[in-house]
């Protein structure tokens, strides 16, 4: 089984010199499925053109929380259209980033609450971001029943009972570098706790590389070191993290080969 990286963006500058060779080398690395996550119209437009270059390539069309300031009616109009796109297979990543207050909480809170309701219109998944907003977050996830789009959140930052209700609504929790760093316990513990039937592999390339890699520009090529790592913590083989979560990223993105 090939590895399904579930959060990348590879539309990003820091891909613009190798951005090809890099991708199209990636089946052969054992890398077979990748999902290029949109973060405001821009991104969102760079993603459908990738979807429509690279076969193993597909979409999520979003905007990111502190990038809300640039929606207005007629960019989530557009928005709209393009999650109705045929490779596009969520909407993300949205959601909330108190790290950053900018817009203000309000503004966010807005913009996240209108794209959950997209998802709804357009039956897709969600990838939700949230930093320094475990409350408003999960309240927003509660009072908007995200759970019956269902969906992932990426880079999940927060500890053990946090999961337990994300995990219990059936979302899934995205796992990248961060995961093998020697700093990240709290994040080890959640890996721990989870059930592997709820997890799924991402990179966010190009940041947060895992060890050894920290602090080089990332990419899906650097995945197998956090599948070892998630192995290790829950004592089974890397082969079988590495079935188990692609089998789990597709049916958390509808997708059936
Ligand atoms: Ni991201």
């Amino acid at each position: 089984m090939k590895i399904f990286d579930t959060h990348a963006h590879y539309n990003n500058e820091a891909f613009d010199a190798d951005r090809d060779e890099l991708l199209s080398g990636l089946d052969a690395h054992g890398i077979g499925t990748i999902v290029n996550v949109g973060a405001s119209i821009q991104s969102t437009r760079e993603t459908l053109e990738l979807t429509k270059r690279y076969p193993f390539l597909y979409g999520a069309a979003g905007v990111h929380p502190n990038e809300t300031g640039e929606l207005d009616e007629h960019w989530m109009e557009w928005l709209g259209q393009a999650a109705r796109e045929e490779k596009i297979l969520a909407v993300g990543e949205i959601g909330l980033d108190y790290h950053w207050d900018e817009p203000a909480p309000e503004v966010q809170k807005y913009w996240f609450v209108r794209q959950l309701a997209l998802a709804r219109e357009v039956k897709l998944p969600v990838i939700i971001h949230s930093r320094d907003a475990a409350k408003d977050t999960l309240d927003i996830i509660k009072s908007e029943q995200a759970k019956e789009m269902g969906g992932v959140i990426h880079c999940f930052s927060y500890g053990t009972d946090l999961a337990r209700e994300y995990l219990k609504m059936g979302f899934y929790l995205g796992i990248g570098g961060v995961v093998t760093f020697g700093n990240a316990k709290k994040l080890k513990e959640v890996v721990k706790y989870a059930p592997l039937d709820q997890l799924v592999l991402e990179t966010d390339c190009p940041y947060l590389s895992p060890e050894p890699n920290r602090g080089k520009r990332n990419s899906s090529l650097n995945l197998p070191y956090v599948a070892e790592h998630i192995a290790q913590l829950k004592g089974i083989s890397t082969e079988e993290v590495i079935s188990v979560t692609s089998r789990n990223a597709q049916r958390l993105y509808h997708l059936c080969f």
